[in-house]
């Protein structure tokens, strides 16, 4: 695998792969058909304050193509996370990114700093995505304005480098990485779920609890190109790109759109074995299709493909 490694702003990957946050629990889920020190990097479920319940059942269904989830961000809680499962992470010498959610500011904030003080976290990867409650629960990451107060009040509190992790369900997502990148943040993450849902025709309901729920898998993936591409024309900041990502195809595709790495996430429920395959097609792939530039991120001018 030697040749896989990859620059994402400040932090240096054994390979461009990363397990994204809430689909690789908190890095064990998996084994021992993916040990956590497989990945390039391993972002955490997303951690909060105080434990999260989630959302009532049903919380899961698949789609054509896809899934539909509406966990509700259940996590046991900052605490629990440095206790309990960062010390292995540790141990493995895994690259670890914390995801982090909060309902406030503060909320983020004390979760960042708490964080921060820890040993063995590389990054924070701020999942913008959230309720605000004290905004009317309209997410963080919809808003300019918002997206851009809350990376500035993390990075008051913190050295670690940001990935500020954007949603998909905005009308100009270039606006918002630009605000968040005047905030701040060192690397751009993307992309979070779309807003979905799905009804029960014989119940006349709606079969997720939560009503609505965040697409993610094969069928978000020209979403997700759409959407990397446009930050990649908007900012400087390096790019991690996520969404439907199922072979090595993909992962070179969205270096191509601008992705200096790329996460996998909903493509393990179907193939766990699918970041193996990924590792090992990769570097053929890459020389096949790439006449051998590497990172292919940086092989394109902004106005256009080569
Ligand atoms: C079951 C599930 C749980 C998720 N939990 C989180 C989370 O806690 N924090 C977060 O930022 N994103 C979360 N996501 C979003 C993923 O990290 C990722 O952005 C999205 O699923 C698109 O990638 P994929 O199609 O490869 O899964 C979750 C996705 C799924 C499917």
């Amino acid at each position: 695998m030697s040749g896989l490694d990859v620059q994402l702003g400040p932090l240096a990957l054994k390979n461009p792969l990363v397990a994204v946050s809430g689909t690789f629990g908190f890095g064990f889920d998996y084994e021992p058909i993916l040990p956590p020190d497989l990945f390039g990097a391993v972002i955490v479920k997303g951690t909060s304050l105080v434990p999260w319940p989630g959302n009532p059942p049903p919380r899961l269904m698949e789609t054509p193509a896809g899934m539909l989830n509406a966990i509700g961000l259940e996590n046991p809680g900052v605490d629990v996370f440095l206790r309990d499962y960062l010390p292995l992470l540790r141990e493995r010498g895994v690259m670890v990114i914390a995801n982090v959610v909060g309902r406030t500011m503060s909320e983020y904030v004390a979760v960042s700093e708490r964080l921060s003080d820890a040993d063995g976290i590389a990054a924070l990867e701020l999942n913008i995505s959230c309720p605000n409650v004290k905004a009317g629960g309209m997410a963080f990451g919809t808003s300019v304005r918002d997206s851009e107060a809350l990376v500035a009040r993390v990075r008051q509190v913190t050295s670690l480098p940001i990935l500020v992790k954007l949603s998909p369900n905005v009308s100009d997502i270039g606006a918002i990485a630009r605000a968040v990148e005047a905030a701040g943040a060192d690397v751009i993450s993307l992309i979070n779920t779309v807003l979905g849902m799905a009804i029960d025709v014989h119940k006349r309901a709606p079969i997720l609890g939560n009503v609505f729920g965040g697409l993610s898998g094969p069928a978000i993936r020209p979403i997700a190109l759409r959407c990397i591409w446009q930050v990649y024309q908007s900012v400087s900041l390096p790019i991690l790109g996520m969404g439907g990502v199922s072979d090595s195809e993909d992962v070179l595709a969205f270096m191509m759109a601008g992705a200096s790495a790329v996460g996998i996430g909903t493509a393990l429920f179907a193939d766990p074995y699918a970041p193996r395959k990924i590792l090992e097609a990769l570097p053929g792939d890459r020389d096949r299709l790439t006449e051998g530039r590497w990172p292919i991120g940086w092989a394109h001018p902004k106005g256009g493909c080569r």
